[in-house]
């Protein structure tokens, strides 16, 4: 899929070109014609011809330019459900937990139905209660998510969109004892921005710091793994926020460094990594005028820094 999108994207720039070409053309008869006061000229048919082929080349460009965005379209919630192939056993275990809470309250409630006071079975409701609805929030932003991404966009709030992503990657990151910390600056300013693909970025970038911290683990004592994801005003740059995602994995080869967004490229063995999720961050975060950057990698571990762009607007350096 991404070299029919390469193909589409050379065969736009082909017909751009093709179309700056003959309105050279055109200007350049058009200044002959009234030059020479010929007004036959400005009939000929070699203008009308000119002016034919435009129409017909600027709308095979808008059909090429609609068929490269489907097709991106296309390839985004490919590689999204891949990685929701990948995260099922994480969702699995994320809803075990409440159904766990549900299933001992309610054999407790049965086995001391009648010794309870009803201020105790209130409470244990209110349990049982509180643990359906949060299993009721993971199943419907499983749903929301995993829909094709309509690609309108409002004005969104990064640190709650990385919370949602935790919905469904938390309880993995529990389960290997990895420590999130989570340092969002209060009243950060909003983003102008699709919230599921922006998900889709943040899922990845968790994604991999985990798997980095998991490699370490297997060859590091004594070691606990790490991630932290700061929100925050740029202190470089006007009007952008910066989402820090600073691990303490394996880190990246110097080797690896120029590799790390193209497509398929992954360091994964086959069936855990498709290669696709930094390609595909890259164009998303691109798309929302923004940029994806590794800020620092060492055998310490890395970070890697998305910067966009306060509500509308490019980012301003
Ligand atoms: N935080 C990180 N620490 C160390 N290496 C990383 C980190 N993030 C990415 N990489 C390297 O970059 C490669 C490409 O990452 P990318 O997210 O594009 O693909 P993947 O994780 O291998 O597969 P997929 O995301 O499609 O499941 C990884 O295989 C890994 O070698
Ligand atoms: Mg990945």
């Amino acid at each position: 899929m991404s070299e029919q999108c390469e193909h589409l994207k050379d065969r736009c720039a082909e017909l751009e070109r093709q179309l700056r070409e003959s309105e050279k053309k055109s200007l350049y008869y058009q200044k002959i014609a009234q030059q020479t006061g010929d007004v036959r000229l400005r009939e000929t048919e070699m203008l009308s011809r000119l002016v034919e082929k435009h129409k017909r080349t600027e709308e095979d460009l808008r059909k090429a330019n609609k068929e490269l965005s489907d097709k991106h379209i296309q390839l985004i919630q490919t590689a999204k459900l891949a990685s929701l192939g990948e995260l099922s056993a994480g969702v699995a275990h994320e809803l075990n937990q409440p159904l766990m809470v549900i299933r001992s309250v309610s054999q407790i409630m049965l086995r001391k139905f009648e010794k309870l006071s009803s201020e105790q079975i209130r409470e244990q409701l209110t349990n049982i209660e509180r643990n359906t609805k949060r299993m009721m929030n993971i199943i419907n932003h499983l749903r929301t998510f995993s829909r094709q991404t309509p690609s309108e966009r409002t004005a969104v709030d990064l640190s709650r969109i990385i919370e949602d992503a935790f919905l469904m990657i938390g309880e993995q990151m529990r389960l290997r004892n990895i420590h999130v910390e989570k340092i969002f600056e209060p009243n950060l300013s909003a983003c102008y921005g699709n919230s599921n693909q922006l998900e889709q970025v943040f899922l990845n970038m968790i994604a991999n710091a985990k798997d980095a911290i998991i490699e370490k683990m297997t060859y590091t004592n004594d070691f606990t793994g790490r991630l932290e994801i700061i929100t925050r005003t740029s202190p470089d740059y006007q009007n952008v926020i910066e989402i820090l995602f600073k691990d303490n994995g394996i880190g990246i080869s110097q080797k690896y460094r120029n590799k790390l967004f193209d497509p398929f490229f992954t360091t994964k063995e086959v069936g855990k990594g498709t290669g696709l999720g930094l390609s595909i961050s890259y164009g998303i975060i691109k798309d929302h005028h923004g940029s994806i950057d590794v800020m620092e990698t060492s055998s310490d571990g890395t970070t890697f820094r998305i910067m966009l762009p306060f509500k509308n607007g490019k980012i301003q350096k």
